[in-house]
Parts: C-alpha cells; structure tokens; sequence
C-alpha cells in the first residue's frame, strides 16, 4: 500500500492490519510511552485546503508521536489565495523533501490527482474530499465499533436476534449491525464506512429523507431506509453513526435545506424517545463537528451511550498505524517488536 486514497482499495485483511496496528499504538499510548522513534527524519505535510479542527490535529498529534517532523499548510494565507494551482503546490512540497502529504481538499478525487499525477513522491494519504471519501475517518470509527462491540456478535442466519452470549472479540465486524443516519448525500463519511464497515463483515443500513440520499444508492452493498424508529426498534442496530447535516454544501450547490431543519429533528434526529428504543448494548457515533439540536439532542451526544469523544481519541491511534504502514514499509511484527510498538 503506497497511498490511502478510499476504503475500497482495502482488503479485510490490510484493514485488520491497520486496526490491529492501531491497537498496538493505543497500548502504546496508555503505557505512557508517548514519543516513538519509528519516523525519526521523516517529514509529513497536512496540506488542509478545506477547515478541519479533528483530522488534522490527530494527523499532526500521530505524526509528531511517531517523531516525525511535521509541516502545516493551510490554504488560507498560502499562495493558493494569490491563485496558485494544486500542481505547483505540490511541487513546492516535493522540493522541500515531503515523506507524506495528508491532503483535505473540497474538491472530489483531488487526492487521487496528487497520487496519480506524478507531481511528488510522497505517499498520499486522503484527510477528506468533497463528497467522496474520508478514509481514516471510517477506520477509526471501525475501530470504535470492533472495540466496544465484538462481544456482541449475533448469529449470521438471523441478524435480528439477540447478541450471541459470550462472543469473543473478533478480527473483523462480522455479525454486526451499524445504522448510518442522516445527511447521506453530502457524506463522505457514510460513502467510506459502508465500504468499509461491509469489508470487515458489518450489515449497513442507510437511514436518510429520500431528498438526501444519492443517486445510485442501491448499488452500495447495504440496505436503505427512510424510517428511523423501525430501524432503531426492530433493526436493533448494534451502532447509531449519525451524520452531521452539511449545511454548507446544501447553499454551495444552490440547495436549500429541505426538509426543513424543524422536520428533520422530528424524522431523523436522535432524541431522548429515540435513544430508549435501543439495546442496552448499542452505542452512538457522531464523526463531528455535531449539530447538537438538530441531527442529534445534547441528551444522546452526552449519553453514556455515546463513544463521540473516544472516537477522537482514537483517530491518533489509527492515524499513527497510517503513518506508520505507509512510511515504515510493510513492517512484520518483529519489526514492530523492534520499534517499540508492540
Ligand atoms: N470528522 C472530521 O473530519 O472532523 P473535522 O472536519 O473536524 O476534521
């Protein structure tokens, strides 16, 4: 793996790895070893053409714990203001030696074009584009899901019943149910985990006003509805991944909101009544920046329910097992042993 550009070019298998790698990071993390030489010398760019607040302070927090030097570009106050396209950009990064460019950009397949265009050198890694992909994102939230989960495996013939008494802690997802609620359409977020979550094994549903669902939606691998108290009661979903309803992109592309916010909450939000319909089991993810008050109440996103927050912290952790792949080669366990990660 040179880049990481979409979760569908993920096998189960090097998506376990990169879990599997993660959790050795975090154990790392919680040993108080907090700095690890493995990226000594090594530069990592976040070039941000589009806001983040997350992505790129855990890009920049792994990448800094593995010790590698980091840059930040943040297109506002760069060149790109004075007009300066993507390709010289990039070949000002490959002048100043870049191991890696983590790239946000608002623009659709923009990581790809920097992989694929023969600008730089570096391994390319995708911290979000457009409406297309948000890789790492999906892989912390698998590894969210396969850490407060994998207990709660349901038979595969029937995946409506009851959590398998006393299931280990599995690999992948298998046996799993994730609803992913919302704001669909604009989702890079839901397009990257219904890859994901369904390589490692996880059922998906969609949940979504029929207005913010995609075209093309029923080629995904997963099902779709526009009902979420069924999908909450009688689905009984294992995992709640509410998406943030992206204003922003509604107005760039000349939409309105629609439906209107007040029916939105009323459909589609995640309530005090909504969250008493779930399994004991079952817990809520939210990638951020939330909308309290409108896709979800500050009653469910501060609910002992919610993994919100750990779902940030474990962001370092996979990032750092990113990293660490990509730069550090195709490293074996002894190797790891080696650097100290295991
Ligand atoms: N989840 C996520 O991508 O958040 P940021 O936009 O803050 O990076």
């Amino acid at each position: 793996m040179k880049h990481l550009l979409t979760t569908a070019d993920l096998s189960r298998e090097e998506a376990i790895r990169i879990l599997d790698t993660a959790a050795q990071m975090a154990a790392t993390q919680s040993r108080e070893i907090k700095k690890l030489p493995t990226l000594r010398g090594r530069t990592v760019v976040n070039l941000f053409f589009e806001d983040s607040t997350r992505t790129r302070i855990s890009f920049e927090t792994a990448a800094k714990r593995l010790s590698a030097d980091v840059i930040n570009f943040s297109a506002k106050g760069s060149s790109v203001s004075k007009g300066e396209s993507l390709k010289d950009t990039a070949l000002t990064l490959q002048a100043m030696g870049a191991d890696a460019v983590v790239i946000r950009h608002q623009a659709s397949g923009a990581p790809h074009t920097l992989a694929n265009a023969g600008w730089v050198d570096s391994a390319v890694i995708n911290a979000g584009d457009g409406m297309h992909q948000h890789p790492t994102q999906a892989l912390l939230d698998a590894y969210t899901i396969r850490r407060h989960l994998s207990g709660a495996r349901r038979d595969a013939t029937d995946p409506t019943s009851a959590p398998l008494a006393g299931a280990g802690v599995g690999q992948d997802l298998a046996g799993l149910h994730v609803a992913v609620v919302g704001d669909v359409l604009h989702s890079r977020v839901a397009r990257s985990n219904v890859q994901l979550l369904t390589t490692l094994g996880a059922r998906v549903t969609l949940v979504a006003p029929p207005t913010l669902v995609p075209v093309g939606v029923e080629a995904w691998p997963c099902d779709v509805s526009y009902d979420l108290d069924a999908v909450l009661g009688d689905g009984r979903p294992d995992a709640v991944m509410m998406l943030r309803v992206q204003r922003e992109r509604m107005s760039s592309s000349g939409g309105g909101f629609f439906p209107s916010p007040l029916e939105y909450t009323r459909n589609y939000g995640l309530d005090s009544r909504r969250l008493r319909l779930l399994d004991d089991h079952t817990i809520v993810m939210h990638p951020g920046p939330m909308n309290r008050g409108l896709e979800i109440s500050a009653e469910a996103a501060d609910s002992p329910r919610a993994v919100i927050v750990e779902q940030v912290a474990n962001g370092v952790a996979v990032r750092m097992a990113v990293l660490y792949l990509l730069l550090a080669g195709d490293v074996t366990h002894e190797a790891s042993d080696k650097h100290g990660v295991s």
